[in-house]
């Protein structure tokens, strides 16, 4: 452990349980000697472990439905408080469809849902940012990550309105990015990741073939959870203080890809 985060304090939302990317990232962040809240909406907290975590270590959860501006204003306020200052990093590890949970089609969505799953995904990451920004709790020189994926850019059928979810986070990132930047020094990413075994990951339809495929076509295979904390911590620590408004591509090599070897082997 090198001591990355030191003296750093953040928000991260997201944990749900162990296989959860922002449980990992947690870990490693408190290995880096940063102190941080713990958040998730209340029936997340419920129904998951996020406890053990917070026990581990040595945090506070503070729930919050993160669509909701009245929960996220409390959370900062309550962050700044029991964190002793002004936040350096946050995590947005929030996604959900409610198209995808009910097997709906790309093709025959329910408006209502649509609009609750682009609230939740990506909408959220606007209201997370326009709370810290108003309240002025970010230091100068603070990260702010958001969890993305390829389909983003490229088509994944199964992927279904979280492909757009997430096209709609990106942007987000760049443009609250430029004003966190401008007015602030703040930086702002997303960290496109590897299909990954959680409970939103395998909430995709054929989510097995997926993550399979995805690993042949890698050079370096799928990056891992943990590898996804490894390079968010990074992210956080002062050794990126330059980069900002990026899609970071955090994916072993795939979104490179034309085919390989492996893949065509398939096929011969
Ligand atoms: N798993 C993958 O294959 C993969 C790949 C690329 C990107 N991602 C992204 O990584 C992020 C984290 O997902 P994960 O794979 O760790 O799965 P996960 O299921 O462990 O985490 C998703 C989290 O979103 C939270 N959430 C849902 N609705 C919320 C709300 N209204 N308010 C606050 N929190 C809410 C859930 O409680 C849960 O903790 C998501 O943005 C996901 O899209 C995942």
């Amino acid at each position: 452990m090198y001591n990355l985060l030191k003296g750093k304090r953040g928000i991260i939302f997201g944990a749900l349980d162990e296989n959860s990317i922002a449980w990992k990232t947690a870990e490693r962040v408190h290995e880096e000697g940063g102190v941080f809240v713990l958040s998730n909406a209340p029936a997340s907290i419920r129904m998951g472990s996020i406890d053990e975590l917070a026990q581990k270590t040595g945090s506070q959860v503070i729930s919050a439905d993160a669509t909701s501006v009245a929960d996220l204003e409390n959370l900062v306020d309550k962050a700044v408080e029991l964190l002793g200052g002004k936040i350096d990093f946050v995590l947005h590890s929030i996604g959900m469809s409610v198209n995808v949970r009910k097997g709906n089609h790309y093709t025959n969505q329910n408006y209502d849902y649509t609009e609750k799953g682009w609230n939740v995904s990506a909408v959220s990451f606007h209201k997370v940012m326009q709370v810290l920004y108003k309240k002025d709790a970010m230091n100068e020189w603070g990260s702010i990550v958001a969890l993305s994926y390829m389909a983003a850019q490229r088509v994944f059928p199964d992927y279904n309105d979280m492909a757009d979810n997430k096209a709609y986070l990106e942007s987000i990132a760049r443009s609250f990015g430029y004003f966190f930047g401008r007015d602030k020094k703040v930086r702002v990413n997303t960290i496109s990741q590897s299909p990954t075994a959680t409970k939103a990951g395998q909430a995709v339809k054929g989510f097995g073939g997926f993550i399979a495929f995805s690993e042949k076509m890698s050079p370096l295979g799928n990056a891992t959870a943990l590898d996804c904390a490894n390079y968010t911590v990074s992210m956080f620590s002062d050794l990126t203080k330059m980069v900002t408004l990026q899609n970071l591509l955090h994916d072993g090599g795939f979104s490179n890809m034309g085919v390989s070897q492996e893949v065509m082997e398939m096929f011969e």
